[in-house]
C-alpha cells in the first residue's frame, strides 16, 4: 500500500482530486467509484474547480456509489443520492443517467443489490474507487463483523456508526438503521483504490488498517490484499502509526 501523509485536510483533498483528475483526463469514459461522508467533500470541491477551469470533462464519465441508507428516498436531504447531486453532480457536466447509487427505496432489496453489482460489471469495472473510513474501520457500510459479505447487500449499522452519523440528522433516532452497500469483493474489483482519512477520530482505525495484519474486525485492513491502494491521510489521522 502506498501511503501519503499530508499536513492537513486541504492538502489531502488536493492530492486526491489530482489523482481523480488524472484518471478522467487519461480515460474520458472512465468509471469512478464514489463515496459519501464529510471526508471526500474537499476532493469533490477540487474536481468542481478543475471542471470550472476547463481542465475536466465529465460528459463521458460514469459513476457508481458505494452505499445508500435503507430505506430512504432519493430526495431526502440525508440520502447519499442527494449528497452526490449536491456535492458533485449538479456542478459538473456529468449525465445523471450515468450515475448509479444503490436504490434506497427498493421493494425488492435482493434485486436492487444484484442490479448494483451487475451495473459495475456491465460498465467494465471501476477504474478508480475513493473510500472514506469509519471510526471503527468500516468501508462503505461494511461494518466490523466476524463474516464480511463479498457483494452488494443489505446490512445493519452498528451503534457506533449510527452515533457517528447522527450529526447529519435531527436526532439519533432519525438515522436509518440499515443500508445497501457494496461488499468487500465489489470494492476489490476496482482497478485502483484511494482511501482518505482526516482528523484524530480516524487515528485508531488507520493504525489498525496499516498494522500489517488483516482482520474483519477492521474491514479497511483487508485493503492490504489489493494490488493498487493509496492511503492519503493527514497528520492527525496518521498520528498513532
Ligand atoms: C459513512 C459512510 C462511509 C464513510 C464513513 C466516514 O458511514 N458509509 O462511506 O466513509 O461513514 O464518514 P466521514 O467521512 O463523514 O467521517
Amino acid at each position: 500500500m502506498k501511503i501519503i501523509v499530508t499536513k492537513n485536510y486541504e492538502e489531502m483533498s488536493r492530492i486526491a482530486a489530482e489523482q481523480f483528475a488524472e484518471v478522467i483526463k487519461q480515460k474520458p469514459a472512465c468509471v469512478l467509484g464514489l463515496a459519501t461522508g464529510s471526508t471526500p467533500i474537499g476532493m469533490y470541491e477540487g474536481l468542481i474547480e478543475k471542471y470550472r477551469a476547463g481542465e475536466l470533462d465529465f460528459s463521458a464519465v460514469h459513476s457508481v456509489n458505494l452505499d445508500e441508507y435503507y430505506p430512504i428516498a432519493p430526495d431526502n436531504d440525508q440520502s447519499y443520492r442527494y449528497f452526490m447531486n449536491h456535492q458533485l453532480f449538479d456542478h459538473v457536466n456529468i449525465d445523471k443517467a450515468n450515475t448509479f447509487v444503490p436504490d434506497g427505496m427498493a421493494t425488492d432489496v435482493e434485486a436492487a443489490c444484484r442490479a448494483h453489482e451487475d451495473k459495475i460489471d456491465e460498465l467494465g469495472g471501476i477504474d478508480l474507487q475513493v473510500l472514506g473510513i469509519g471510526q471503527n474501520g468500516h468501508i462503505g457500510f461494511n461494518e466490523p463483523e466476524e463474516n464480511l459479505q463479498c457483494f452488494t447487500h443489505l446490512t445493519g449499522l452498528t451503534e457506533s456508526t449510527i452515533k457517528a452519523n447522527a450529526r447529519f440528522f435531527a436526532s439519533e433516532e432519525d438515522v436509518p438503521k440499515h443500508a445497501l452497500t457494496m461488499g468487500i469483493q465489489s470494492v476489490f474489483k476496482a482497478r485502483k483504490i484511494v482511501i482518505l482519512a482526516s482528523g484524530k477520530s480516524k487515528a485508531e482505525a488507520i493504525k489498525t488498517m496499516v498494522s500489517g495484519t488483516i482482520t474483519t474486525a477492521c474491514p479497511a485492513s483487508l485493503l492490504a490484499l489489493h494490488p493498487d491502494v493509496t492511503l492519503i491521510c493527514d497528520e492527525d489521522a496518521y498520528s498513532l502509526v
